[in-house]
């Protein structure tokens, strides 16, 4: 029996597998109209093909909780009943696949109004179809990337209000899962790093108070997601800076914090808010965060980052250091990489009765 196809359980939620797919920004959703944000035939058949390749659970990309909270103007939002309407649709057909739809909740703070990766990626002017970006203190990003609004305690709840009516169109759309992002130096990851958080209200400041937005928002969430279903949060476990930044020890107390506000599974990532630093981005090589965060906190976790080989997958769930794993580019590569990792391991997969003569 293999590690990486037992199915999982949390809450009454229960997982066929533990081979799961990140989340990943398609920038393919319209910029403006009446559809604007709303998943398209691109998102269905993109999401559509990883469901029928046998992927567990499916993290849709960062879904922008107000226009002002996408990092593209293409990115996928849930702000409004058509949107809502549209990701019925994404729900119903990975449900029909024994996937589980998760939906990822995002706001892109400081980190806003970009243009797509393929388009260079940089800041988009407000007179190009930008917008002003937000965060916790008027720091950029980085050079060449605007000075932030800084947001007011009144701003703030008015963003938390965005999460919690965002998780009750989740849903309505029939999601499973929501996870609150709250890495990669996005609007909660820069609440909590010392870098980009220079407040000194009851926001910024010391640990609790860095932390403080990030509870919030998952108590919003929380009060809105039914109790039998789980929520996750996707910390970057460090800024991968020698002193001055967010380190995994503050992870692990965070993790103990989430657990405690009733969060169910914690997504290690890294990186996001500092540029310039070094990341040792070898295979696995955030594995370590989740592994200590689940034997520290108690936590579930999920471990994300260059996990691209069957074997190596199972271990990462075998030795304990994660309950699943998150594979990202390697299931842009090959939407059915789930199904040939149970080929490989030697366990039971699911295969729909349309491709049997194909067995
Ligand atoms: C990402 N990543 C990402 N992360 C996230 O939390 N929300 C997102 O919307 C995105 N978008 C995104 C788009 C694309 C095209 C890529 C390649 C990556 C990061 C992703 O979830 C994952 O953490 C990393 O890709 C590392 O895992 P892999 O790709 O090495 O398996």
């Amino acid at each position: 029996m293999t590690s990486l196809f037992e199915p999982f359980t949390l809450r009454s939620l229960t997982v066929p597998n533990r081979a799961w797919m990140a989340p990943m920004c398609q920038y393919s959703a319209l910029p403006d109209g009446p559809d604007t944000g709303a998943p398209l035939d691109w998102h269905l058949a993109h999401l559509g093909a990883r469901a029928v390749g046998g992927t567990g659970l499916i993290l849709t990309e960062a879904t922008a909780v107000s226009p002002e909270g996408r990092i593209s103007p293409y990115d996928l939002g849930l702000w409004n009943e058509r949107q809502t309407e549209a990701f019925a649709r994404v729900t119903a057909f990975l449900r029909s696949q024994g996937t589980v739809p998760g939906i990822q909740l995002a706001h892109a703070g400081r980190k806003a109004s970009t243009e797509r990766p393929w388009k260079g990626g940089g800041p988009v002017a407000i007179a190009d179809g930008g917008w002003r970006p937000v965060g916790p203190s008027p720091v950029p990003f980085a050079d060449g990337y605007p000075v932030p609004h800084e947001l007011s305690t009144a701003d703030i709840a008015g963003i938390v209000a965005d999460f919690a009516a965002a998780t009750r169109r989740a849903r309505d759309a029939g999601f499973q899962v929501v996870e609150v992002h709250g890495a990669h130096g996005y609007l909660i990851s820069s609440f909590l790093s010392p870098q980009a958080n220079h407040r000194t209200d009851a926001y910024g400041g010391s640990f609790a108070n860095r932390v403080r937005f990030a509870l919030d928002v998952v108590d919003a969430v929380r009060g809105e997601w039914p109790d039998e279903l789980p929520v996750f949060f996707r910390a970057s476990a460090t800024d991968w800076l020698p002193e001055g930044g967010w380190t995994p020890d503050d992870t692990v107390a965070l993790a103990a914090e989430l657990k405690a506000h009733g969060v169910d599974l914690l997504d290690a990532s890294s990186g996001g808010n500092v540029t310039g630093v070094h990341i040792p981005a070898e295979p696995g090589y955030q594995v370590p965060f989740a592994g200590r965060v689940r034997r520290e906190s108690g936590l579930a976790t999920g471990a994300v980052g260059l996990i691209t080989d069957a074997a190596q997958a199972d271990t990462i769930v075998a030795s304990g250091e994660a309950d699943a794993v998150f594979l990202g580019r390697a299931l842009l590569r090959d939407p059915n990489w789930v199904r040939a990792a149970a080929r490989e391991l030697g366990a039971e997969v699911r295969i729909p009765e349309q491709y049997l003569r194909a067995v």
